[in-house]
């Protein structure tokens, strides 16, 4: 039985949040536009053009677009400061565990990420090998809830959507895979993720039966 197992990366793999917030917060702040964690935590799973939207927005603020197209490149030149001293310490508790229980049972395994940086930072956790297929930012043009990323990646893997099961931490990721009629599982609060087919605090949660019970689904 073959199944294909489609991760996030950015708060399913690696906690790239912080340095996501570090980076806005500081272009915000240069704007005159205040930014809590709290705006951070709408922004996960959100493009990088949307997040710069959402951010003027709080602010009240209108810019030209070439200031648009400098503000992201200054953000993404900070963002890339901090990813490229990342190391394999940043992965999160036993997401290496679960992708080497997936390999050993044989199961097609792959990344499907909202992030154009997405190759660095697995190159950086040195995870690059676990991957039978990466769909990134630099391969879509709708971003998530659109379902574009994990389609591509069921493509790519062989394997039909329904067979399919997306790990994710943002609402928009758990509806991208909602509506590809993928199995969704929510890495996260509970609250926050409730449309996911099943919800879990984080990788430690997830025992081997469970993802066995997925295989043979
Ligand atoms: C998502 C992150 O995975 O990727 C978002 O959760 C981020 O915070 C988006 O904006 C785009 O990432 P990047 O690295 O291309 O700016
Ligand atoms: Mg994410």
């Amino acid at each position: 039985m073959k199944k294909a197992f489609i991760f996030d990366l950015d708060g399913v793999i690696v906690d790239t949040a912080k340095y996501h917030f570090l980076a806005w917060q500081n272009l915000a702040n240069s704007l005159g536009i205040s930014f809590s964690s709290a705006q951070n935590e709408q922004l996960k799973g959100v493009s990088r053009v949307r997040s710069l939207e959402k951010i003027l927005a709080w602010g009240n603020k209108t810019i030209s677009e070439e200031e648009f197209t400098r503000l992201m490149h200054e953000k993404n030149e900070e963002y890339l400061e901090y990813i490229t001293k990342m190391d394999a310490s940043e992965i999160l508790p036993d997401v290496p565990r679960v992708l080497d229980y997936l390999m050993a049972q044989n199961q097609a395994i792959a990344l499907g990420s909202a992030s154009k940086n997405a190759r660095i930072i697995l190159d950086k956790v040195a995870l690059t090998e676990k991957f039978h297929a990466i769909v990134d930012g630099t391969n879509v043009s709708k971003a998530k809830p659109d379902p574009e990323v994990f389609l591509i990646g069921a493509q790519e893997l062989g394997v039909s959507p329904e067979h399919c099961v997306v790990f994710e931490d943002s609402v928009a990721g758990v509806q991208a895979a909602n509506i590809a009629n993928m199995i969704s599982i929510g890495i996260g609060d509970a609250d926050v993720l409730h449309e996911a087919d099943y919800i879990f605090k984080d990788f430690t949660a997830i025992d081997e039966a469970f993802l066995s019970k997925l295989i043979k689904a």
